[in-house]
């Protein structure tokens, strides 16, 4: 048997799933269930009701879903593959951010750690930034942890947003050069670009969007070559389902090298022992809980 064959009988023993966020390996890919962004992954660990979720993404991936399901086993089959935004504020920080704007709701990104999400009145994804922070009555908004986002948000609401100063490093160094460098090579592409990106970017670029969002206007669109301004994982994603299309990456070097610690053998190992398993201890699960149920309520 070779080691595909082996994850699926072995998936279909343990009545497992595996999710894959878009910018995990192809191989990954290609061996589950559900491929899809932050929100789209989200969604499925609350609905599944399989016993056991194989998380190929990052920590806070896997997190939120054993937040939403604490009854089944969560495992993110390696370990160190953790998201450094989601790690560049802690509580204690948030706490004091609070204290400074009491009359402010807060809002989380879904990239952040539960003690985070359980000291937050909501989270919110890329593809539902917006939506969120205009779903509250409150005028002012924290909004931890990517100031690339918080500034995303920011442009397209009345309300005022206080951004925390974190960032992803992926996105944050891709630059308005490298976009006007691409429209040259490529002048009959759209350029599409993820919220974590930095403002001038996003200025720069046709559309900004999360990866689902980048993967549904790729499908729509009459235009037959885009230029992706993202995490390398999501042109494999994007050529298997438009094959006819061309998309070329804004940045060869935008990898994010957690995402990409993940590989088939770490998913048979996952699949054969259920560990690393990922839990959240009660207290903090059933404040983290709220927000992200929060925020899955509200209506995009
Ligand atoms: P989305 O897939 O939700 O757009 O998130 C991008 C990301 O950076 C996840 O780590
Ligand atoms: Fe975190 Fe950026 Fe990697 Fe996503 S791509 S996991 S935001 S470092």
């Amino acid at each position: 048997m070779t080691m595909i064959q082996d994850i699926l009988a072995l998936k279909e023993e343990r009545q497992a799933t595996i999710l894959a966020h878009n910018y995990q390996m192809p191989q990954v890919q290609d061996v589950a269930d559900l491929v899809g962004d932050s929100l789209e992954l989200s969604r499925a660990a609350a609905r599944l009701d399989s016993e056991v979720i194989i998380f190929c993404g990052v920590d806070f991936m896997a997190e939120t879903a054993a937040i939403l399901s604490p009854q089944k086993k969560v495992v993110l089959p390696e370990k160190g593959a953790w998201c450094p935004m989601a790690h560049m504020i802690t509580p204690e920080q948030l706490c004091d951010l609070k204290t400074i704007h009491p009359e402010a709701a807060v809002v989380c990104y879904v990239n952040s750690t539960a003690e985070i999400k359980a000291e937050s009145d909501v989270c919110c994804t890329s593809a539902n930034g917006v939506q969120v922070v205009n779903s509250l009555s409150e005028k002012e908004v924290i909004f931890v942890p990517d100031r690339n986002l918080a500034a995303y948000v920011a442009r397209h609401t009345d309300k005022k947003i206080i951004p925390w100063n974190g960032y992803c490093y992926v996105h944050d160094r891709l630059t308005a050069e490298e976009v006007r460098v691409a429209r040259a090579e490529h002048p009959l592409a759209e350029v599409l670009v993820h919220p974590e990106c930095r403002p001038e970017v996003i200025d720069q670029a046709d559309f900004a969007y999360s990866t689902a969002g980048m993967g549904k206007h790729a499908k729509a669109s009459a235009v037959k070559e885009f230029i992706i301004g993202t995490e390398m994982g999501m042109i494999y994603r994007l050529k298997k389902e438009n094959p006819e299309k061309e998309f070329y990456p804004l940045s060869t070097k935008a990898i994010c090298q957690n995402m990409k610690k993940t590989d088939l053998v770490k998913v048979l190992r996952a699949l054969q022992t259920l560990q690393p398993q990922v839990t959240v201890p009660e207290e903090i699960a059933v404040r983290a809980r709220r927000s992200i149920e929060r925020m899955l309520a509200v209506k995009i």
